[in-house]
């Protein structure tokens, strides 16, 4: 039978979307091979007021969220506000302000795969792991400018400390609670984010900012 025109404008379309699709698969791919840089001095502090702007409006919801779930349902209940909340939370950021292309929390243990870190992150994660081991002072923040290619855009990595709060449901198992290991257990059959104490290094939020919208 004869192709109408309107049955290979279709086509057209689909095969539009395919390369599209395989265009932005490779892009992501190759999202690790870039060649790291320290921005210099007068990105630096554009990179900082915004990096610092979105992580309190991250940090402010996500505890608002969080403090709200353990009042009313307890930690087991606000094991899925953490999970679910973080998404809408992150979309308005978004919104707010376009030169941000992702915000990410990762560590080298995570509970989540989808949290795991990629080479830049795996850098940043190294960095604050090191003055850890040292004993060594934190600085509050570490920045990247990455070149892939003609793409160039700059990492803002925030360090997360255990706190009190975090060891209900990063701590050590034996002296956790049996109701929240067994919903982590039953959602995160592959978790690895346990086993912390108080005041260790346990990830970064990662945020990643472009060069041009500042
Ligand atoms: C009520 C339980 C709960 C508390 C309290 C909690 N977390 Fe988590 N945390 C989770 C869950 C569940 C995930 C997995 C979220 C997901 O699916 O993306 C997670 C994920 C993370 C991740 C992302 C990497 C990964 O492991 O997947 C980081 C980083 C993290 N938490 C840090 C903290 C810090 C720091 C604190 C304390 C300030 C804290 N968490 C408090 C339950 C909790």
């Amino acid at each position: 039978m004869k192709m109408q025109n309107k049955d290979r404008v279709i086509v057209m379309s689909i095969k539009h979307i395919l390369y599209s699709l395989s265009f932005l698969m490779i892009i992501s791919c190759s999202r690790d091979n870039g060649e790291i840089t320290t921005p210099p001095a007068e990105d630096v502090i554009n990179i900082i007021t915004t990096g610092e702007r979105v992580f309190k409006e991250l940090i402010t919801s996500l505890s608002s969220e969080l403090g709200m779930a353990i009042n009313n349902g307890g930690f087991k209940a606000a094991i899925n506000t953490c999970n679910i909340s973080a998404i809408p939370i992150t979309t308005s950021i978004y919104e707010d302000n376009h030169s941000i292309l992702n915000i990410k929390r990762t560590s080298f243990k995570v509970r989540n795969k989808n949290n795991k870190p990629d080479g830049y992150e795996k850098k940043a994660l190294r960095y604050f792991e090191e003055l850890e081991e040292f004993g060594k002072k934190f600085p509050s923040y570490y920045v990247q400018k990455i070149q892939e290619k003609d793409d160039v855009f700059f990492r803002y990595y925030k360090p997360l400390m255990i706190n009190e709060l975090c060891m209900n449901c990063h701590g050590v198992t034996d002296r956790m609670s049996a109701d929240i290991l067994q919903e982590l257990g039953e959602l995160y059959p592959d978790d690895h984010a346990n086993g912390y104490e108080l005041n260790n290094f346990r990830g970064v939020v990662s945020i990643t900012i472009s060069d041009e919208v500042q």
